[in-house]
């Protein structure tokens, strides 16, 4: 190999490893530029995008459901999920003692076959949005799994995009108190259901969960994961296969996990809050993380500076970007890749 030819392979290799290094550098430092999406009151709590990957919707603590139209036109009325709610009373509101009138959605997922949008109301429970919106209709009035509400906590969704089954979690009564000590103290009555759309009937998946806060289905159906607040652990529930109707830990978190949700490529995006009960008040530190199925730990999101003190409850990739939520903020926090 002559000297020259040397040199230049030395140049060209070079050139490669400073061009890998700048890309790495661009898109980590793309992922820094945080935006905030204003909504029209507080707490969006979930989101979703339709089949055209238009979005995101989420769930207000007025009661809407709000579409997201870009920059200009910002979030617009889609749907909503109380029949006595009206505009007067409630668009705006801010006050949680209006939420059985007003409606208040948590979970939130589209079946993307039908364009049917599930909703998780937190006092009406399980219900579903035409493609159009306007008011939602409960799914399965009176049946057997719903009779908690309002004295359980309706909080995650999901959609198995394979047979269009719903999966939510009511995450125990023991919320309702709204005392920290008291639900990190161990509840263990939180719930896995199931909606049939064929059969239109609610049933038990899984029971004994410690603050069940959210849940998503496999991009195969496979199995559910399902986080566990109190216990800071992530459960994975087989649907099929040998293990069917079983289920085990695969990863106990840093912090206390709210919602996952799936990313298109078939992993998971956990949020998180790290609580302090030794500070008065407890201090909080919001973070997100996305796993493999396996529970192992790929990606790490430091949100304190764009959440000083506040907890986080989803962060959701769409396109490489990802969207933030929390039950408090005015905003959708928007990290754009
Ligand atoms: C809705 O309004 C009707 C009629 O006023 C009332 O009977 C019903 O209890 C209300 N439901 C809720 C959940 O507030
Ligand atoms: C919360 O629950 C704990 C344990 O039961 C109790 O000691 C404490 O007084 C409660 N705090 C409030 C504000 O109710
Ligand atoms: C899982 O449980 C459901 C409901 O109890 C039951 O219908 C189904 O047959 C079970 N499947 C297996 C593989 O055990």
């Amino acid at each position: 190999m002559g000297t020259i030819f040397r040199q230049r392979l030395l140049t060209i290799l070079s050139i490669i490893i400073q061009f890998t290094f700048f890309l790495h550098t661009v898109q980590s430092l793309q992922l820094q530029t945080f935006q905030k999406l204003p909504i029209p009151a507080n707490g969006p709590e979930s989101m979703a995008f339709d089949s055209k990957g238009h979005g995101p919707y989420t769930g207000i603590n007025d009661g809407r459901i709000v579409k997201y139209l870009g920059p200009k036109k910002g979030f617009v009325d889609f749907a909503t999920t109380s029949a006595n709610r009206t505009k007067k009373l409630c668009d705006g509101n801010t006050n949680s003692n209006l939420e059985l009138t007003c409606g208040r959605t948590m979970g939130l997922e589209f079946n993307h076959k039908t364009g049917q949008l599930y909703a998780l109301d937190a006092r009406y429970g399980p219900m579903v949005v035409g493609p159009n919106g306007g008011l939602a209709t409960p799914l399965a009035p009176g049946q057997p799994g719903l009779e908690g509400v309002p004295h359980d906590l309706p909080d995650g969704l999901d959609v198995d995009q394979v047979t269009g089954d719903v999966y939510f979690t009511y995450a125990g009564s023991v919320f309702l108190t709204g005392n920290l000590t008291l639900i990190l103290s161990g509840d263990t009555g939180g719930r896995l259901l199931k909606y049939d759309p064929k059969t239109k009937k609610v049933t038990l998946a899984l029971d004994g969960l410690s603050g069940p806060f959210g849940n998503a289905v496999s991009k195969d159906g496979k199995y559910v994961l399902i986080t566990e607040y109190i216990t800071r652990t992530i459960r994975k529930f087989w649907l099929k296969g040998p293990k069917a109707n079983t289920s085990e830990v695969i990863v106990t978190l840093p912090g206390h996990p709210d919602n996952i949700k799936r990313t298109n490529s078939g992993n998971f995006w956990v949020a998180q809050t790290i609580i302090n009960l030794d500070s008065t008040p407890p201090s909080s530190i919001p973070l997100g993380q996305k796993i493999n199925a396996h529970g192992k730990i790929l990606e790490t999101l430091k949100l304190d500076s764009e959440y000083p003190d506040k907890s986080i409850s989803e962060v959701n990739e769409h396109d490489g970007s990802l969207y933030i939520g929390t039950g408090s903020t005015n905003f959708v926090g928007l990290f754009l890749r």
